[in-house]
């Protein structure tokens, strides 16, 4: 597919080095029309270590953290975008996002789409003091820090910024921006 070949706006979706409901948010990209995938470093050992593979919609663009400029996305500026997501959201991820910190694909992705007033999601993971989460070899306790749970309430302060808590907001929040998009054409 060449550049002009591209159906644009598209989704935007940063996947993170977290493992919590790492599975299913790959499960909710497979419903996406018209995605690009940004995939951090950690992310890619992630995917390794729960043995998923992205197997998803044909036209599908999958963009590896390979650059130190975070180049491909550069394409926020030109309107590629109607909306990005970030899930799931690494601890480290939130507190760079919250910071104004973008030293990678996926922190970069959430600044430009900010500096774009591009729609975000963001399925933030450090939500509640005391969560079960699924390692690659099963369910463990995890107890977020009062920083982590702090980040997560200083990101929802951010404009044009939804964050998530659970995997049925977040179905709801893609779900409603999905909606959106057909409004647009009917
Ligand atoms: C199997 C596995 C699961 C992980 N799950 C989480 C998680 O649920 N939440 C989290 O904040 N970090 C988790 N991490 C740690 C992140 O991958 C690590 O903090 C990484 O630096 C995040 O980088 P990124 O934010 O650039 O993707 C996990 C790491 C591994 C190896």
């Amino acid at each position: 597919m060449t550049k002009k070949d591209v159906p644009t706006p598209r989704f935007g979706w940063a996947l993170t080095g977290s493992g919590h409901f790492f599975k299913e948010c790959i499960a909710i990209m497979q419903g996406l029309p018209h995605l690009d995938v940004f995939v951090s470093k950690a992310a890619a050992e992630v995917m390794r270590m729960y043995k998923q593979e992205m197997v998803l919609p044909e036209g599908t663009r999958i963009f590896k953290d390979t650059t130190a400029s975070a180049a491909p996305v550069g394409n926020f500026y030109f309107g590629v975008y109607h909306t990005l997501i970030v899930a799931p959201a690494s601890s480290n991820t939130v507190a760079k996002c919250v910071t104004g910190i973008s030293d990678n694909l996926a922190t970069n992705t959430f600044a430009q789409a900010g500096k774009c007033r591009v729609p975000t999601i963001v399925f933030a993971c450090d939500t509640a003091p005391e969560m079960d989460t699924e390692a690659p070899s099963g369910m463990v306790k995890v107890y977020p820090r009062r920083i982590d749970l702090e980040n997560t309430a200083r990101l929802k302060t951010f404009d044009d910024t939804s964050v998530v808590e659970s995997l049925a907001e977040l179905t709801a929040a893609v779900d409603a921006r999905k909606q959106w998009l057909k409004s647009l054409s009917s």
